[in-house]
């Protein structure tokens, strides 16, 4: 069966007299218990922190999303990065983080990791195989991003994986671009896959949300419980919201995958930018690790301007009248920023250029085009 139906039927009650088609949310704090016997059980739910049946049914729905043996969830797309990490650590490890991450997540484990003497490196995100000779007999993780934020780039994910797996060394990757449709890291060996849920799934701007999924129970249960002792917990109507989200979220992120494309092959041909940084486009470095690892694309993508000044930049930006200025994607609208004063590398290439990130909404993919062309009348 595709996902797409999977998605669809997902937590279809029996038919009765009238039966919702959707579960109930249920808002708890307190649960009560016939017995004061069970109040102690380890197999049922204790208290509210612990989740409700739709907290079950959208874990259900994301480990069948990704083929995972366990999903935790978390009330944002960080904290779906941030506690499978600290699930794998300890004091005097050392962790491999890509260059190209989300850079909350770079804060995260270069600042916050580094006081509890957890030392953080930066690998390139085109290391492949090479990565093994990075790794040391503290390694505990390795954290990918594939593509990277803002640059794109691919990882070779099996190469990464072998060598992890050959040093006992965890691997977690943000596959928050894929949606988990165009890309299954764990079939390729990554050992936790995170979901900044608040974009596709959410997909109306109007939510945070996060799941991360694990390739073995053990390591889901590890999460789990980092989780559980940091006091994790989600909202029922957002977790509802989100599972909401996954009814329609193939043919919405079919159409926003193609748009994207159309755009960044449409802008590989205008004279005023130097470089397109989609995945999928031809042209792209990493394009045959894309073409051999994934199966689609993704709503945003980056292109590199020729050389220009940055008033032209936000110039440009600004006379876009259908992309929103703002961060996230996988909303319904089309999202643009300059991106050059968040980034941040220490070990891959500068791209020269200044960098433009558009996220592809739900508009006709013809308007946004337009849109973009007039606004370029802005770059001299
Ligand atoms: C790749 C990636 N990972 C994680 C996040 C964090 O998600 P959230 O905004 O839900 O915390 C973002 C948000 O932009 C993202 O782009």
């Amino acid at each position: 069966m595709e996902k797409e139906t999977h998605f669809t039927h997902i937590s279809r009650p029996k038919a009765g007299m009238g039966t919702a088609v959707n579960p109930d949310i249920t808002r708890a704090s307190t649960l009560l218990f016939d017995r004061a016997e069970d109040l102690y059980r380890s197999d049922i739910r204790g208290y509210g922190r612990h989740g409700s049946a739709v907290h079950d049914t959208l874990k259900e729905a994301f480990n069948l999303l990704e083929g995972g043996a366990g999903t935790s969830l978390f009330p944002s797309g960080l904290a779906a990065c941030t506690y499978p990490i600290l699930s794998q650590i300890k004091t005097g490890d050392h962790i491999l983080l890509t260059d190209s991450s989300y850079g909350p997540t770079r804060y995260f484990c270069d600042g916050h990791l580094k006081k509890m003497g957890i030392e953080t490196e930066m690998y390139n995100p085109r290391i492949g195989a090479d990565i093994e000779n990075l790794l040391r007999p503290n390694t505990s993780v390795i954290i990918m991003e594939s593509p990277g934020s803002l640059t794109f780039e691919i990882q070779d994910i099996p190469a990464i994986t072998k060598a992890a797996q050959a040093h006992g060394v965890t691997t977690i990757i943000d596959n928050t671009w894929s949606a988990g449709l165009s890309l299954n890291p764990l079939k390729l060996g990554v050992d936790i896959s995170c979901h900044a849920a608040t974009k596709y799934f959410g997909g109306h701007s109007d939510i945070m949300s996060g799941a991360a999924v694990s390739r073995t129970e053990k390591l889901a249960k590890q999460v789990a419980l980092t989780a559980k002792h940091l006091g994790n917990a989600c909202s029922p109507d957002d977790v509802y919201q989100i599972l909401r989200g996954f009814r329609t979220v193939v043919p919405r992120f079919r159409q926003q995958e193609a748009t994207s494309l159309a755009l960044a092959n449409w802008l590989g041909t205008h004279s005023k930018v130097q470089q397109v940084l989609h995945p999928a486009h031809e042209t792209h470095p990493d394009h045959a690790f894309w073409k051999r690892d994934f199966t689609g694309g993704g709503c945003i993508f980056s292109v590199v301007m020729k050389p220009c000044h940055e008033t032209d930049i936000l110039a440009f930006i600004n006379a876009l009248k259908l992309f929103g200025i703002g961060y996230s994607y996988g909303g319904f609208e089309s999202l643009a920023i300059h991106c050059d004063p968040q980034l941040k590398r220490s070990v891959s290439a500068s791209l020269g250029g200044p960098l433009v990130r558009f996220a592809c909404g739900l508009e006709a993919m013809e308007d946004l085009k337009n849109d973009i062309e007039q606004a370029l009348n802005e770059i001299s």
